[in-house]
């Protein structure tokens, strides 16, 4: 060792659990005791004062916590910058800790009020000096990490911590002499394991479990190669003992209750400057929201985003509308640990209705596509709101709104177009949006409210409401009317438990009323109901007494094979084989369908359409400018459409399941409602109710 080490401790004279300010210090209150701490304490500060000089800072009454000298400060050569504690109960050890540095002779560094920062307990310099690693999540702030890194002029790593019992980085990381590192990575969201992974050779990583870590066995103070901790498992012993470590355990079970152990409480106040570049790949942008703000949710899930997406915000202005109809209007400083982080989150606060400002241009930003099929690595992902980009300082709409696509912007004679664009569509020589500036997505403000008032259940174990289902079956019933006869169009996805169900003569008798505009499925549901309709069974089910036929499963792919012998469904009705039936009703009022195929497909059926590039093409066109998608019990082929479907239009997705319920409803967008019944039922029910209005509702002839 070069330089001795020096080490600030306060005795526990005042130590108490007065409060509760981290998971470890809840039960605990007025719970340790005063003479063990002591004697615990004492212990450490003998075991220190064999391996370093150790300073001590008064304690100070009514201010219990301030024995864990880790969060006084953090020092680098001969500066420290000062503690802003999260937490008012432990904001009052600041003037104490500042005047013992100012004592020292330190250069005393503060950050902005309202900029929480907790010292050494939340920064942790490797043992060769040159790097600094900082966390945030639970107690300090990550906008604090930029002036460590400027202050001290070292490179700041920011580590995000998710479990709320490693509250503090010392508590479940600790760099160790040689390059080493003792963590417990399940405390680290995973970028910021990751990054752990590419800065510390695995060799050099040794990972603790979790009784060690719930043991402290992280929150070690290590001076050269001796390593002293509250308690350490024998594996674990044997792992560092191997690594040239000697391990000293001591006992500190009194300030576990308050969250502590050895490293809190010690901070080490000679920390060699080593020359290395400052730097801090810590990214920040400003976005702004407006529109109804609080009542939507929309500043909420806003910061909610931000938030669980390893970034911290910053609200810079709130302007609130003063009545009820006023917009609001936010502006919020977004800072992650990186380009790729920030990038992420900016793109998830777009399609939440947030402008991205730039610095230099309010224009979308573009690339050019090299590779015919690919995109640019940061290009936008588009979500199913209505979208507008920034070109030439002009917001353009943004056409064949989806989600899933890139936004590619051709030049034409009448200007820029932008477009959503598949992957596998973008040609070379075309632009893409990519980044998140420029970009703005209107949604209507409602559609935020939570979801799961609109899903109903049915039945459902639980609680099942009748009448709920009856109400949004009036409500669907009633949209079906009016747009059959005001010109509109209803599509249906529809999978084989229809048929199963009973549904087949209700979803008959919505195409004969010229209710539906197009039908979406796969080869199963044409295959049962053709099977149905030759044959009166449903995967060899006889549907009239619900009893399985012996056999029947044969009837199957007779029923494909009759098909086919025909050339096409559409050729089995006119030459008079198939006579009744969805798929018959379809073919003889027009309604086109589109069958898409899948890896389990028996047969297929001629109609079924097995390149599933183009099967997506057919859908897409079959749903274009439709006004509401019924779908009826098929997980994929319904997934398949809501990728497709801009918000705007109705969607309602009936299942027996509600996780497949959930799952399709779950668009954030107000359009879509979720059912969770038996479809068979949900069918009858619905032309029930059809049919009363056909009496009290006159349509425009
Ligand atoms: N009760 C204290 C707090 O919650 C414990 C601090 C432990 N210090 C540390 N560096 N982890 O703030």
């Amino acid at each position: 060792m070069t330089q001795p080490v020096q080490i600030l401790m306060c005795a526990p004279h005042h130590y108490e659990v007065d409060y509760v300010i981290n998971p470890w210090m809840e039960g605990n209150i007025h719970r340790s005791s005063r003479d063990r701490a002591e004697e615990q304490w004492h212990q450490l500060y003998e075991i220190l004062k064999e391996h370093a000089t150790v300073e001590l800072v008064e304690p100070h009454p009514g201010w219990p916590d301030m024995v864990f000298t880790a969060n006084a400060g953090l020092v680098l050569g001969d500066t420290v910058v000062l503690s802003r504690f999260f937490h008012p109960e432990r904001q009052g050890e600041e003037p104490y800790f500042e005047q013992w540095f100012a004592d020292q002779g330190f250069t005393v560094k503060t950050l902005p009020k309202s900029l929480p920062f907790e010292g050494a307990g939340d920064a942790l310099l490797d043992r060769a000096g040159e790097l600094l690693w900082a966390g945030y999540g639970f107690r300090t702030e990550l906008d604090a990490h930029p002036y460590l890194a400027q202050w001290l002029d070292v490179e700041v790593l920011s580590l995000r911590l998710i479990d709320r019992r490693f509250y503090h980085l010392d508590t479940c990381f600790c760099p160790l002499t040689d390059g080493y590192l003792l963590y417990y990575p399940p405390a680290f969201d995973t970028y910021s394991n990751h990054l752990i992974e590419r800065r510390v050779p695995a060799d050099k990583r040794i990972v603790v479990d979790e009784v060690d870590a719930v043991n402290f066995a992280c929150n070690a103070v290590n001076i050269d190669h001796t390593i002293v901790l509250n308690q350490a498992s024998d594996q674990l012993k044997k792992t560092l003992v191997a690594r040239g470590f000697q391990v000293v355990e001591t006992p500190l079970t009194e300030f576990l209750k308050a969250g502590g152990a050895a490293k809190c409480l010690t901070l080490r106040v000679t920390e060699p400057r080593q020359a290395s570049p400052r730097a801090t790949a810590i990214q920040n942008r400003i976005v702004h929201f407006e529109g109804h703000l609080l009542d939507s949710g929309l500043v909420n899930r806003a910061l909610d985003t931000i938030v669980a997406g390893g970034g911290s915000f910053q609200v810079l202005n709130f302007t609130l509308g003063e009545q009820r109809q006023d917009v609001s209007t936010a502006e919020v400083k977004v800072s992650a640990p990186d380009a790729a982080v920030i990038e992420d989150i900016l793109g998830q606060l777009v399609d939440l209705g947030a402008v991205v400002q730039s610095e230099d241009t309010a224009d979308a930003h573009l690339e050019a596509i090299v590779q015919a099929g690919v995109a640019p690595d940061d290009f936008y992902v588009t979500a199913i709101y209505p979208t507008e980009i920034s070109v030439d300082g002009r917001w353009i709409p943004v056409q064949a709104q989806r989600m899933d696509a890139a936004i590619a912007v051709t030049q034409t004679a009448d200007g820029p177009v932008a477009c959503c664009k598949l992957l596998r569509d973008l040609q070379v020589g075309e632009s893409v949006v990519v980044g998140s500036e420029g970009i703005r997505t209107r949604r209507k403000d409602t559609s935020l409210k939570p979801r799961s008032s609109e899903e109903f259940s049915f039945m459902g174990a639980g609680v099942s409401s009748e009448r709920r289902v009856e109400l949004v079956v009036e409500q669907i019933a009633w949209d079906l009317r009016r747009i059959r006869d005001q010109g509109g169009k209803a599509v249906v996805t529809a999978g084989p438990v229809v048929i199963h169900t009973g549904g087949s003569e209700h979803l008959q008798t919505l195409i004969r009323g010229g209710y539906i505009h197009g039908l979406l499925g796969g080869n199963a549901i044409a295959v049962h109901d053709i099977e149905q309709a030759l044959m009166g069974t449903s995967l060899g089910m006889d549907m009239q007494r619900g009893v399985s036929v012996h056999g029947g499963h044969r009837h199957h792919l007779k029923a494909i094979n009759t098909i086919r012998r025909c050339g096409s469904i559409a050729q089995a009705v006119e030459q008079g084989v198939l006579q009744s039936g969805v798929m018959y009703e379809c073919v003889k009022h027009n309604v086109p369908f589109s069958l898409a195929g899948s890896i389990r497909d028996d047969g297929p059926l001629p109609d079924t359409q097995m390149d599933l590039l183009q099967a997506q093409a057919d859908y897409a066109r079959l749903i274009e400018g439709a006004d509401l998608v019924l779908m009826l019990s098929t997980m994929l082929h319904s997934i398949g459409v809501g990728n497709m479907t801009p918000a705007g239009v109705k969607m309602v997705c009936v299942d027996i399941n509600p996780a497949v319920v959930t799952k399709l409803s779950d668009r954030g967008s107000l359009e879509s409602i979720g059912v969770v019944t038996d479809v068979g039922l949900f069918l009858s029910l619905l032309v029930n109710q059809l049919n009363k209005l056909t009496g009290e509702y006159a349509a425009p002839v």
